[in-house]
């Protein structure tokens, strides 16, 4: 197996038991974060203004893991047709199918099954036909050129190997003057080879983050343009950290793709 089908299969099995942990049916509640291990994390749905999320159920916002809110960086308008990059149990989804409307249309993509079991019966609870989930890894994605007016992520794209692809396929899929709004964990400096290598790190939004600098470096390369990151905060609440870590931080970024 190679490192980057490693990685897939650590972070595809984190999340899978995430997602079964808030199966219904099992009666459980996921712990609303990235990290199994981060005590009282102030992410999930603490991180999204209250009106927001009124009307949603608990197997909505109780399956919330991202480390910010990408739905609202956005800026939304009526009509336009937005990605979800790591949609998960499809929380962003659903708050940006309200604000697109029924002229507008939502695409989660995610590579776990049992996350896209639990977002598809949310759907069907919330009954949004505006809203459509595809099993599929951001770094190859499921879908034609040139057709996304918004691409948004929440805590996904420092779980992937290759974050060249990621920004390489989001690049592709967006139409001329598209957006990008991503809330994500970012450093400040690089973890060293041996934190890397370690995959349930990873699978928390930890060791496979990046450090800022190289990060909207790989966006730049994959083409996108006005780059903007805002909001560093530090993301113990979030992540757990360690000593001997580098500083880890919740970062909104934004981009667009020249028109
Ligand atoms: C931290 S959770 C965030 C979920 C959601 N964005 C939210 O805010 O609740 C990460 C999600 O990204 C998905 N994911 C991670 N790496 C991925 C990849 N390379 N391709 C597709 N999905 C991925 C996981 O299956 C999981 O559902």
């Amino acid at each position: 197996m190679s490192d980057h089908d490693a990685i897939h299969t650590a972070v595809r099995e984190h999340y899978g038991s995430r997602a079964r942990a808030a199966d219904p049916d099992l009666n459980l509640t996921a712990a609303s974060c990235c990290s199994d291990s981060a005590g009282d994390c102030a992410c999930g749905p603490t991180l999204y203004d209250a009106t927001l999320l009124e009307g949603l159920p608990e197997s909505v916002t109780g399956l919330s893991l991202g480390c910010g809110d990408p739905v609202t960086i956005a800026g939304l308008n009526p009509g336009e047709t937005v990605l979800d990059l790591g949609s998960g149990g499809g929380i962003d989804c659903f708050l940006a199918a309200r604000q697109v409307g029924p002229e507008g249309r939502v695409i989660g993509v995610d590579m776990t099954p049992e996350m896209l079991a639990r977002a598809n019966a949310n759907k069907a609870a919330l009954d949004m036909p505006n809203v459509e989930f595809r099993q599929g890894q951001i770094e190859a994605l499921p879908v034609e050129d040139n057709t996304i007016d918004v691409i948004m992520s929440n805590c996904v794209i420092n779980l992937s190997p290759d974050k060249s692809a990621v920004f390489a396929e989001a690049f592709r899929v967006l139409k001329p003057g598209g957006r990008l709004a991503i809330s994500d964990i970012v450093t400040e400096g690089e973890f060293s080879p041996e934190r890397r290598a370690e995959l349930d790190r990873w699978a928390e939004c930890v060791t496979g983050a990046i450090d800022v600098n190289a990060y909207t470096g790989l966006m730049r390369a994959a083409g996108f343009e006005t780059i903007t990151v805002m909001d560093k905060a530090s993301a113990e609440d979030i992540v757990s950290i360690q000593a001997g870590m580098p500083r880890v931080y919740s970062a909104r970024i934004t981009a667009l793709k020249p028109a």
